[in-house]
Parts: C-alpha cells; structure tokens; sequence
C-alpha cells in the first residue's frame, strides 16, 4: 500500500474521486485506536463513544485479541466451509454452552445473520412443520439491515421506495405494542422479530411486558420468538445478550457487530427443533465462520467474561446513565434519557444533535447524532469514570450552548 502523510483534505478529495456516495462521515480520519482512544492523522486523541458502532467491546487494539488475529493469520486464514476449522468449532461450542441455542451458522454481518434467520424460520414452518407460513412480523422504528429482505424487514418504511420491489411477506405493528402484536398474528405468520433495544431507531428498549408477552404469544400461536441482538448482543447491555436481562428466550437469535471486536464475523444461534430444518445446500457463505475472525471472537469472548468487561458494562453503564438524568434535570433541552448498560441516548427537545456531536468531535470525543434531536453512545465496555466525566462536561457546556444559540 502506498504510504503517505494524510490530511484530512486528502480524504475528503479521494472520498469525492473514488467513493460511492454512501456516507456522510464526520470530519476526521482515524490511524490508531487504543483501549477507549483513537489518534487522528495530526495526532489529536479523541475518547471514543461510538466504538466503530457497537462493535469494538473489549476496546480497540485488545492486547491478546490482536495476537490471536497475529498468530492466526501466520498460520490459516480461509479454507472455506466446505472443510473443518478448528477456530470454527470451538467458537460454536462456546456459544451453545453459554447461550439457549443448540446450534450455530457463522456469516459475517449482521444484515447476514438476519438473512440466514429469515431463511432458517420459513424453512422451519415449510419443511419441519409442513405448514405454508412465509410472514414474519416486524416493529416499527427496527432496523435490521440493508440487504433487499432485511430492509424490507426493517420498520422504516420511507427507506423502501427506491428498492422496491421487495421481497414479501413482512408486516409491521408499532413498537412495544402487545395488542397490536396480536392482532397481527394470521395463520401465514411464521415468526414475531424484535431488537430487544432498538438500537438505530435511537436506543428504544422493549417493556418487560412487552417482550415476555410476545415470547408468550408466540408459544400460544406455536410461531418463532426472533430476537434481532446485533447490537445489543455482547455484553453490550450488562448481560451477554440482553434478552437475559427479561429472562425471556428467543428460538432464534441472531448476533454480530461485538462478536469478533471488529472483525467482520455474524451469528444466527437457534435451538435443535428449528435448526433441523436446515440441509446442506440450504444456506452457505465463503467466508462465514473463517479462521481469523473466529480466533478473534474467542478472545473477544474471555475478555467480556474473564476480563470482567460485560460486569463493567452494567456498572460504568449504571453511573453513566445517572450521570446523564443529572444533566436532564439541569438543561430542559434533554426531553428523555434511555438506555441499558452502555448503549444509551439523550432526546432532545431542539434539532441540535450534530452541532452537538460535531461539538464533543473538536474537543476530542467520539459520539453518535441520530437525525436531530438524537445523541446515541456506545463506547467500548472498558469505558471509565473519568471518560464518562469529562464527556459530561463537554455535554453540558455544548448542549447549553447549542440550545441558546
Ligand atoms: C439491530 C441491528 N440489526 C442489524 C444490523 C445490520 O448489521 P450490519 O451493518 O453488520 O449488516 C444492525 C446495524 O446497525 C443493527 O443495529
């Protein structure tokens, strides 16, 4: 690769010669990430809130997650599914002892692990159960993906049009609505899909009643429970996956983002019944479950659990979140504070959301707008209380600002 000194100039030019126009990325480019840390190419360290989007848990640069990757990528890196792995195996293994699934089918995304669910449940009523149920129902505000199914399965429907025509069979009800859940239910259903915490509808959690309902009626009308834990999986909320903090269980689930640190790895975890619809032939990948990404996710793994990163999580995530119902009381622009463990958000009353993001970015913090009036944070699970303080510093004096301005 050629190796040059980058400004950030550079980068927008080369974006706007040679990128498809499908971001609108935040003035600045990243080298090097440590821990909670990332350094920009004039070397200005910035505290990172955003964690590559959910998916660097254990902190970037982990120690013993990039000698894995090292010492992996010396020895295999892709042989493809159609023979053992050894990185592989253990992986799943770790997953099924740990988790309510029996089973495990590695992709490498989370659009993809929903793709794989969505397969894997209308397989399940066609084959196992002999029965034609093609629909699934969705949530208004979900996000599941940007693949033609799962952004069919995704409850904005406004992102449709240009797409269209889109595959079948998904139906929509509003969010944390149980009657309009039930209602919903034919005798084409074949699953209910939910996040357990919206996460790009800007961190919305399910009502406990909410979602023990709809694992309830699920069981009632003998349909699939499919929680979509891309990324509120891993440790992320407090619990590995937060469907655990409702003490209810999905037939299918699926998983992404955190699972490998940031190394592209998906997951979609179902129990015996409903995996057994699957055959060879029925569902594959070249890349899905490859050596690298799986080593990484092991290590990922023992950092969240041995390393006491998901305990810190509930912890930091705890004190966080009280830190920012604090600034609620004082700055009335904060309409609402939502959020478990370390995935939160602040809803504000004025469109100020990236003036406020692009704020927090110039003193060197890393944070998250979502549309105008949303401010999302998801740091690494190592995050501390000085990070958080000085993040709510910042906040205060930029949202006072903001709002006067
Ligand atoms: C809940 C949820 N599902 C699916 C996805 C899609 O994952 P990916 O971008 O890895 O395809 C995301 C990404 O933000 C997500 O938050």
């Amino acid at each position: 690769m050629h190796m040059k000194k980058w400004l950030l100039k550079d980068a927008q030019e080369w974006e706007g010669r040679y990128l498809m126009r499908t971001y609108k990325r935040k003035p600045v480019m990243f080298v090097r990430g440590e821990g909670a840390y990332l350094w920009d190419t004039e070397g200005k360290r910035y505290t990172d809130f955003v964690s590559g989007l959910g998916a660097v848990v254990a902190g970037h640069a982990h120690p013993d997650i990039a000698a894995a990757v090292a010492d992996q990528a010396t020895r295999l890196v892709q042989v493809s599914n159609l023979y053992y792995t050894e990185p592989q195996l253990h992986l799943a293994r770790w997953l099924v002892e740990k988790t309510f699934a029996d089973r495990v089918f590695f992709c490498n995304s989370g659009a993809e692990a929903n793709e794989g669910a969505l397969k894997l449940a209308r397989k399940y009523f066609r084959t196992v159960k002999n029965e034609e149920r093609p629909d699934v129902i969705c949530a208004l505000g979900s996000f599941h993906g940007r693949t033609l199914a799962t952004l069919k399965a995704t409850g904005q429907p406004e992102r449709w049009g240009p797409f269209e025509p889109l595959p079948q069979g998904f139906v929509h009800v509003p969010f944390n609505d149980l009657p309009a859940l039930e209602d919903a239910v034919t005798e084409r259903t074949c699953a209910v899909l939910l996040e357990p915490i919206q996460g790009e509808a800007g961190v919305k959690p399910a009502s406990p009643e909410y979602l023990i309902g709809a694992r309830r009626l699920c069981d009632r009308k003998g349909i699939l429970l499919m929680l979509d834990e891309v990324q509120t999986g891993m440790g992320r909320t407090g619990a590995l996956f937060a469907h655990q903090h409702y003490a209810v269980m999905p037939d299918i689930m699926s998983t992404a983002k955190g699972l490998a640190n940031g190394l592209p790895i998906g997951a979609v975890l179902a129990t015996e019944q409903v995996s057994a619809a699957f055959a060879p032939g029925d569902h594959g990948t070249t890349f899905g479950g490859g050596p690298v990404p799986c080593v990484a996710a092991l290590a990922t793994l023992e950092a969240l659990t041995s390393g006491g990163l998901i305990h810190n999580a509930a912890s930091a995530g705890e004190c966080f979140r009280r830190r920012l119902s604090e600034l609620q009381a004082k700055l009335p622009v904060i309409t609402e504070v939502r959020g478990m463990g370390l995935m939160l958000a602040l809803q504000l009353e004025a469109p100020i959301a990236e003036d406020v993001a692009l704020g927090c970015l110039e003193r060197g913090l890393v944070i998250n707008d979502i549309g105008l009036h949303i401010l999302r944070f998801l740091p690494p699970l190592l995050i501390g209380q000085e990070q958080i303080d000085e993040l709510i510093t910042a906040l205060e004096e930029l949202l006072e600002g903001a709002h006067a301005g």
